[in-house]
Order: C-alpha cells, then sequence, then structure tokens
C-alpha cells in the first residue's frame, strides 16, 4: 500500500512538484493525496491542480495568533484524505508543540542550509558571510524548534567566491529537488529507524564520498 501524502505549501511550491514528479514514478512508496496551502495566493497551488492533485487552501491569517485552532481545521483536511506523511515545502507558519507532537516522525521538511547551521530566514545570505566552503539541503523530522529535528538527508554544493544568495540558491534549490523525493522514499518505505534524535538507514548508507572544497589543484 502506497502511503499518502500531504504537501503543505506557503509559496511557489518547486519542491512541492519535485514530490509530485517522483510520486507519478513506477515503484514509488508514496502518492501525493492533496496539496495544502495556508495562502491563498500561493504560486504551488495552481501546479498542483494542473498535476491533478486536490488544492485545497486553509488561510491561517485569520486565525492569527490561534495556532491551535488553525491546526484543528488542517487536522480536519489531513483526517478526511486518510494521510500518513505530511511534507512542508516552504510552509511558512509554526506548529504548536502539541501538533508536532502528533506528527513526530512522520511530519519532514526541508531547508536550504546544512542544519544545524544556518537555521531560519535567510540561510543562503547566512551561509556567504559566515564564508563556508560547502553548503547544502537538509530534509528532516520536524520538531517544535525551527528547522531542527532528526536530519533525514542532506545534499551539499561547493560555495563559489563569486556567489551571491540568488546564485547560491538556485544551485542549492536543484540539489532539494533531489533529495527531498529521495527521503520521502526512504520514509515511505520504512528504511529510516529514528535512534533518540538521530535517523539510521536500514542497510546502511553504502556511502563513502568526500566532497573538498575549494579544490586546490
Ligand atoms: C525552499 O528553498 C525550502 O527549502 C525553503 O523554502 C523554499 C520553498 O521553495 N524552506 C525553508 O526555508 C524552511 N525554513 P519552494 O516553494 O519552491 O519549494
Amino acid at each position: 500500500m502506497k502511503r499518502r501524502v500531504a504537501i503543505l505549501i506557503s509559496g511557489r511550491g518547486s519542491n512541492m512538484a519535485a514530490l509530485i514528479r517522483a510520486a507519478v514514478t513506477k515503484d514509488f512508496p508514496a502518492e501525493i493525496a492533496v496539496v495544502i496551502s495556508n495562502r491563498a495566493d500561493a504560486g504551488g497551488l495552481e501546479k498542483a491542480r494542473a498535476s491533478g492533485i486536490p488544492a485545497v487552501t486553509i488561510e491561517s491569517k485569520p486565525f492569527g495568533k490561534d495556532r491551535a485552532a488553525f491546526e484543528a481545521v488542517l487536522q480536519s483536511a489531513l483526517d478526511e484524505h486518510r494521510i500518513d506523511l505530511v511534507c512542508l515545502g516552504g510552509f511558512m507558519r509554526l506548529f504548536t508543540a502539541g501538533f508536532v507532537q502528533r506528527w513526530y516522525g512522520r511530519m519532514l521538511n526541508i531547508h536550504p542550509s546544512l542544519l544545524p547551521a544556518f537555521p531560519g530566514l535567510d540561510p543562503h545570505g547566512q551561509a556567504l558571510t559566515a564564508g563556508v566552503k560547502i553548503a547544502g539541503a537538509t530534509v528532516h523530522f520536524v520538531i517544535p524548534e525551527t528547522d531542527a529535528g532528526p536530519i533525514l538527508m542532506q545534499g551539499a554544493v561547493a560555495v563559489r567566491d563569486d556567489d551571491t544568495p540568488d546564485t547560491l540558491s538556485a544551485r542549492i534549490l536543484e540539489i532539494e529537488h533531489k533529495i527531498y523525493p529521495e527521503a520521502l522514499r526512504l520514509v515511505a518505505n520504512g528504511r529510516i529507524r529514528l535512534e533518540g534524535n538521530i535517523c539510521k538507514l536500514d542497510g546502511g548508507t553504502g556511502l563513502n564520498g568526500t566532497l573538498i572544497s575549494p579544490a586546490s589543484s
């Protein structure tokens, strides 16, 4: 049985689109059952509908600071679509600890930095200001703290001396679109084991690569 996934968005939804593309391929262990936006003007809504995925808006603004009330409506939609797993794709709304606890181990997020470095806003600018030579993206399980939680998968790019937040962000976004579907595949296949705050992969990582930046020769 394929795991039923809801993708939560607030904007353009390029990660959503990558997950939708992956999920229609043969043997992918999850199907995208619904896309939910907390903003009616999210560009991703149209993209989802164009792919034949039900896309609904639950405006968060009218709920103001009452996060629990918003989450009650959200939870009803998730129940209605019999959702097993939630993927956040640029979903710009914080959750209560109660909601996060309810979905612990079943709610994924992607953030464009090598967490735990540079959580929050402007991660690309933060990386350039820090002068790191390798940057990247992280898929993780969601916990109450923003952009934190057990790490499922990371992908890296070399930072160039002439990078701007825009050029770095464009290269990292390509990585995001690769690792998010792969992380979802692992979770949906039941291959991830949580040991405390650490994700372990059944069968091992099978990888022994290195990435050195800058290349000195
Ligand atoms: C992505 O880069 C995602 O990693 C980031 O928002 C962007 C959404 O783009 N998420 C965060 O910064 C979470 N803190 P998208 O709508 O095209 O997927």
